[in-house]
């Protein structure tokens, strides 16, 4: 189903004058958004394995109201020129049929060929045309509007993700976030386009024929009302059992695509795992289980129909027994009967949207109440604070202590300094909290406690931009993005390197060999997440690319799996051309890199308990000698 079209059905249902095909049940009038998201509660247990003590649960929200909904609904600046003649047309198109019937009475009544003038059948035509292209147009305006809101919330949504700061993404899942980008605007939008307007313009068209009903007689109107509480009486159970399925399903979709996700992406592990038939199980299993909940909702949604039709059949036997008699014995005319059959369409069709409204409404609530979560959250704020223009004064860390998310700490107390245009190398167990150190070196986390100085000024207090674009990080993992090897090296990169400062850099960092090789050279597609290279070549790629940002502080996080000992060599020469004259700190893998290193950190459960030179710590530290010996990878020396 297209994002624009699902509109004008339901709508049109609501107010057409005489559609006595039964009213689709609620199933069919649902936009077709993807896997609703699962709310914080509902969510997956994190598959791909986030570190332990990210997953701090959400506080519970409090449930979006309908005024939430229409300030988010507002923020949005829903062209008001657009917004009122759409409303207009809707209440033009619903009071033309209202007179619909009147004037087909007219007609019916002065059914002889001698008293039918061409200015009644006129009448009868520009009603029907107003009632139909009303319609139509503000169905057209109304899709107008939705786009216009999902468009603008999507923007608000994608500018508030590229600011949200690093703890935000460690709390929420992938596919949580995306889905708030991608089908609770949906939900929003349908809300708005599919269901707000029909209802309205259907109560209205209820209340208008009901009122008619009770001017053009009022027995027979009386008569009717009894089925109204009838029809509810079948209506709200259903819509709420409707309700409760909806909301399963949703849950049940956002875990499976979840599931899907996680497998899809991790398929190598899937299959290095052997672990095929157990993910053939699990998948089966949530397959089967949507399946239980669509037949069931098919089940319930099957009764609406029948049951709309029954009332109708029902109603139309006693209208035509009741009013025939009364027709015959001079009460009424024939057209009044007509037009009361006409009137009680409107009536009961609106009155049959009521629960698919309510299910959708429940729905827009709970987009609405995640969207707001999301945008409640804080930001980064990129300009804020000092230009920095060169970092080459020294770097100074004093009695610093974080924890991820008020968990515990993770680096307790430390002190150092960097000197500019040294090399100071990071070593120490798995997991002591070095990878940790870089995160706050790169303002993704704040201090709990403690300062880290440039030149004795707080980093803090220069702009989160300024300060950066001063970096080049080279992570353990060297992650790429999906596209050519020329988008890699310059990714982040505003100005656009000439073909000489690319050769250059992909030179320095010893891939031009491998990238003039590859057929495509610099435009070869790198795959998602570089996944079509080496990891060596992945890690030149990352190389090349800090080369050309031209940093003053420079990260490096030595891969800790082994690559073959030729491309560790050029790795390292690589690395040794990155780290010239700049401020180094590198966490090191290897005994090469400690050997040369100006200073070298000892850094153990959070705390530095060793510094020096590589044969100072040798001397005097037993934990790093055995940490040299068993840890320190010696690639064969470079021939
Ligand atoms: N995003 C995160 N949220 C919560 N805890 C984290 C996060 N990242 C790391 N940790 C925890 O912080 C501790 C230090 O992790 P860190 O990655 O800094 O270690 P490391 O010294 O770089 O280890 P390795 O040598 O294996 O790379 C670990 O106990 C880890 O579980
Ligand atoms: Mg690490």
């Amino acid at each position: 189903m297209s994002e624009s079209t699902s509109g004008a059905s339901s709508r049109r249902m609501a107010s057409s004058t005489a559609a006595p095909a039964p009213a689709p049940g609620p199933a069919t009038a649902e936009p077709a958004a993807p896997a609703s998201p699962p709310g914080p509660a509902t969510a997956e247990p994190a598959a791909p394995a986030p570190p332990p003590g990210s997953a701090t649960t959400e506080p519970a929200a409090p449930r979006a109201g309908w005024r939430d909904f229409v300030r988010l609904i507002a923020e949005t600046k829903p062209p008001r020129g657009l917004s009122a003649a759409a409303l207009t047309l809707s209440l033009l198109a619903t009071v033309a049929g209202l007179v619909v019937p009147l004037a087909t009475k007219q007609f019916i009544d002065g059914f002889s060929l001698s008293r039918l003038t061409g200015g009644h059948i006129a009448l009868l035509a520009v009603f029907f045309l107003l009632q139909a292209a009303g319609g139509a147009y503000s169905s057209y305006l109304l899709a107008r509007i939705g786009q216009h809101v999902v468009a603008r919330l999507r923007e608000r949504l994608w500018r508030k993700l590229m600011a949200l700061p690093v703890p935000y993404y460690d709390r929420h899942q992938t596919g949580e976030t995306v889905s708030r980008m991608t089908s609770d605007t949906l939900v929003v939008r349908g809300l708005i386009t599919d269901h707000l307007v029909g209802f309205v313009t259907g109560l209205i068209s209820a209340a208008g024929a009901l009122v008619l009903l009770l001017l053009l007689d009022w027995r027979m109107t009386l008569i009717l009302l009894v089925a109204i509480p009838l029809l509810a009486g079948i209506m709200v159970p259903l819509g709420i059992r409707m309700n409760r399925i909806a909301k399963a399903t949703q849950d049940e979709t956002a875990g499976f695509s979840g599931h899907l996700n996680n497998v899809v992406s991790e398929v190598r592990l899937v299959k290095a795992s052997g672990a095929e038939q157990r993910e053939l199980r699990e998948g089966l299993a949530g397959i089967r289980r949507l399946q239980a909940l669509g037949v069931r909702e098919g089940a319930t949604g099957a009764l609406v129909g029948p049951s709309i039709s029954l009332t109708i059949m029902t109603m139309l036997v006693v209208i035509i027994g009741y009013g025939g008699v009364r027709v015959s014995s001079g009460a009424i005319t024939a057209g009044d009967l007509v037009a009361f059959i006409l009137y009680l369409m409107q009536i009961i069709l609106p009155l049959s949207q009521v629960a698919v409204f309510f299910t959708q409404f429940n729905k827009a609530m709970g987009a609405t109440e995640r969207i707001n979560g999301m945008l409640a959250e804080p930001e980064e704020r990129f300009e804020e604070g000092l230009e920095l223009a060169r970092a080459d004064r020294p770097i100074v860390a004093e009695g610093l202590s974080f924890g991820y998310a008020g968990g515990e700490p993770i680096l307790k107390d430390l002190g150092f300094t960097l000197q500019p245009g040294q090399v100071t190398a990071i070593v120490g167990p798995s997991g002591g909290g070095k990878t940790t150190l870089f995160s706050l070196l790169e303002r993704y986390y704040e201090p709990t406690s403690g300062r880290l100085l440039l030149g004795g000024q707080p980093i803090g207090s220069y702009s989160l931009a300024s300060w950066r674009a001063r970096i080049g990080y080279v992570a353990q993992e060297s992650p790429l993005m999906a596209g050519t090897i020329r988008d890699n090296m310059t990714y982040g990169i505003e100005r656009e390197p000439s073909a000489e400062e690319l050769r250059e850099a992909a030179r320095l960092a010893y891939a031009d060999e491998f990238i003039d090789a590859l057929p495509d050279g610099y435009d070869t597609q790198v795959g998602e997440r570089g996944i079509k290279l080496s990891g060596g070549q992945r890690q030149r790629i990352g190389i090349a690319r800090a080369l050309l940002r031209a940093p003053d502080l420079l990260l490096l996080d030595e891969a800790t799996s082994a690559l073959d000992s030729q491309s560790e060599i050029v790795v390292q020469q690589a690395l040794g051309n990155l780290m010239e004259g700049r401020t180094t700190v590198v966490i090191a893998h290897r005994l090469s890199t400690v050997v040369d290193a100006d200073q070298i950190l000892f850094v153990e459960k959070g705390r530095i308990t060793g510094r020096g030179t590589h044969e100072e710590l040798l001397a005097s530290h037993a934990l790093y000698r055995e940490f040299a010996e068993r840890q320190l990878r010696t690639p064969a020396a470079p021939g």
